[in-house]
């Protein structure tokens, strides 16, 4: 039987990466973002094996139609992508509610949500969730206080499906992505941002992502069948080095 998957945020970046290494992997899957002129396009390149919904994943009623709409497109559902994101950077004085409110919507509440709805079909057919957090969520920094306490939470909430979900087969992983140069990341990162990541990452550069989408796609499938719960840094080994200071380099 031909699985199916459902990606948010699937319009560009890491969410349209992931589609395509689904397709190549001989998935079918359900696209989902709220911008529906972009999304129309990409998937109107990718085939029939792509269905385009729009949907915002922050509102209740919106999420419930979508899941219906993917998992009769997908006669099922094999996993959930939760990538759809948002960033605004900005320090704690300047982040007022709406800001707060706009951050979390869609990288917390959207998680949560999507997650709710999917979960029957997902243990009709003992699928996977994969979480999209961020090496933000993972290490505290400036600027960040709305977009790194969201992906902290969703690391968080990734635990609390893994460990609840899990008797119904249902396994649920977060791949924390380093830095990637999608329009997410460029309208926050300046270029000394870029530099001073390059400098603290071993890899001494930024993610692709592709290479993102390897790691979320492992996950969502066989290979990974006894891995569950489970907090995944795709980050040059930006999160496991301590004290990334170039002047301690050789
Ligand atoms: N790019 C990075 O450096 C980076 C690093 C760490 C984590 N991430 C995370 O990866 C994920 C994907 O980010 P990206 O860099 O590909 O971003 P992107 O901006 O290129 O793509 C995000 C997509 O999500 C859609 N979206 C946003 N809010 C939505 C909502 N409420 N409902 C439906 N769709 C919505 C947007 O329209 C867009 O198409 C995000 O969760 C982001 O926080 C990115």
């Amino acid at each position: 039987m031909t699985k199916c998957a459902l990606v948010t945020g699937a319009a560009r970046g890491i969410g349209l990466a992931t589609v395509r290494l689904f397709l190549e992997e001989g998935w079918r899957v359900a696209m989902v973002d709220r911008d529906g002129t972009e999304l129309a396009a990409a998937a109107a390149a990718l085939g029939p094996q792509v269905c385009a919904l729009e949907a915002d994943v922050s509102e209740p009623g919106q999420v419930a139609a979508m899941v219906e709409a993917a998992v009769a497109f997908g006669g099922g559902l094999d996993a959930l992508v939760n990538n759809a994101g948002v960033a605004e950077f900005g320090p704690i004085a300047d982040c007022d509610f709406a800001m707060w409110r706009r951050v979390m919507a869609t990288n917390l509440d959207g998680v949560f949500l999507c997650s709710q709805a999917a979960a029957p079909a997902l243990a009709a057919r003992k699928g996977a969730i994969v979480n999209i957090g961020s090496i933000s969520g993972l290490r505290a920094s400036t600027l960040r206080v709305a977009y790194g306490t969201s992906k902290a939470a969703v690391i968080q909430l990734t635990k609390q499906q893994a460990a609840e979900l899990g008797e119904q087969g249902v396994r649920a992983n977060c791949v924390c992505p380093g830095p990637v140069r999608t329009k997410l990341a460029m309208a926050v990162h300046s270029q000394e941002i870029i530099d001073a990541y390059h400098d603290a990452i071993p890899l001494n550069r930024y993610g692709s992502e592709r290479e993102i989408a390897e790691a979320i796609v492992f996950l969502c499938s066989e290979k990974a069948s006894y891995i569950t719960g489970q907090v995944l840094a795709v980050d040059g080994g930006f999160e496991s080095t301590g004290v990334g200071l170039p002047a301690l380099r050789k």
